[in-house]
Order: C-alpha cells, then sequence, then structure tokens
C-alpha cells in the first residue's frame, strides 16, 4: 500500500488508463492542428510538466514547446483564489496557433487567469488542454478544449500532481486519504 507522510493513497487512474487516454487526445490535438504551421504547445508548470511530457511525444506534427510557471495553491490543499505567475513565457505568441496544458482543471481560476494573459499576447488560436477535470468544483466558469478525465472532488497526487510537494513522480494517480 503506498502512502506520502503517513496518508494513505488510494489509486484512482492506472498508469495503461492514463497512457492511453493521453494518447487518443494526443491523436484529435494532431487532427485539429494539422493545418498550423506555427503550432506552440505552452506546459503550465509544476503541475502540468509530465502530461505536457507525454502529451508532445505522442503529437505528429511540427510543434514547439514553452512552459509558464504559475502558482495557486502555495504548500496548502486549498485554491488560494488568486494566481502568481513565477516564470513568464519566453516565445512571441504573436499570430501562432497555441495550446495550454495543464494537469488540472479545479476551480477554473488558474486556466481562466492564464487564458485571458494569454490572449492579450494576440495569438491566432488559443486552446486548452487538461487531464483532469473536477467539474464540481468549479469557481469560475470555464470549460477546457480537450478534457482527459473527469475526476471526483478528491485531493489527487500523481502523474505531476503533488501533496505538499511530493508525488509528482509517481507513475499513477492516487486520492490522497483523510487518515
Ligand atoms: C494546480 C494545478 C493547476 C491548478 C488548478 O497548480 O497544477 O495549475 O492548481 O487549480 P484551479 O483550477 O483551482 O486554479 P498549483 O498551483 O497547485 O501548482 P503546481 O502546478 O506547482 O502544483
Amino acid at each position: 500500500m503506498k502512502d506520502i507522510r503517513g496518508r494513505k493513497l488510494t489509486l484512482l487512474l492506472r498508469k495503461e488508463e492514463i497512457n492511453r487516454r493521453v494518447l487518443e487526445l494526443a491523436k484529435k490535438i494532431e487532427k485539429d492542428f494539422k493545418e498550423s504551421p506555427n503550432f506552440l504547445i505552452i506546459g503550465l508548470l509544476k503541475g502540468g510538466f509530465v502530461f505536457t511530457a507525454d502529451l508532445v511525444r505522442n503529437i505528429n506534427l511540427p510543434l514547439q514547446v514553452d512552459f509558464l510557471w504559475v502558482s495557486s495553491y502555495g504548500l496548502s490543499m486549498e485554491s488560494s483564489g488568486s494566481i502568481k505567475i513565477l516564470k513568464d513565457i519566453d516565445t512571441d505568441i504573436t499570430n501562432r496557433d497555441v495550446l495550454i496544458v495543464d494537469d488540472i482543471l479545479d476551480t477554473g481560476i488558474t486556466l481562466r487567469c492564464i487564458y485571458e494573459f494569454l490572449k492579450m499576447k494576440n495569438p491566432s488560436k488559443l486552446k486548452t488542454c487538461v487531464l483532469l477535470d473536477k467539474k464540481g468544483r468549479r469557481k469560475v466558469d470555464f470549460k477546457a478544449d480537450y478534457v482527459g478525465f473527469e475526476v471526483p472532488d478528491k485531493f489527487l497526487v500523481g502523474y505531476g500532481l503533488d501533496w505538499g510537494e511530493l508525488g509528482r513522480n509517481l507513475p499513477e494517480i492516487y486520492a490522497v486519504e483523510n487518515q
């Protein structure tokens, strides 16, 4: 049985399920962006780094990758309601076709802020892709264009998601139990 700092982890998504869904999303994205000559994928750090890495390796198109480092939770388990940009992208996205990739859509605050922030840089196309969607937790209205799995309102860890900065390296996704 797995645990982090004594908290029991319950398996939610096996790595085979994740891999299969990542491949499906990649093929959809490939179809939708095949006419994009200047395709750029922006992964959100830190949580989105594993999903972004797996997704881009399954998209068979010429593309560039950049990262935006953004934080909302600090070290607590609850969203603080505001986000901080810790590192902006290095790329000029004017007139480019851009896909933002993140691990999870929860209250929607992060992706909506980032969407608005990047929209001001005048990309020609701006879409969003998340592996996990906690639909029931939304505080602001936001719908991602590509969603891997709808997940229950539990604290999740693994495949890039952390609990107090631990667990990002787990290949599966787990729920952290209360005791
Ligand atoms: C997490 C996650 C998303 C965001 C989603 O990031 O990676 O970016 O929260 O939550 P929201 O929809 O309620 O805004 P976090 O701020 O925990 O930082 P991390 O990516 O470094 O784990």
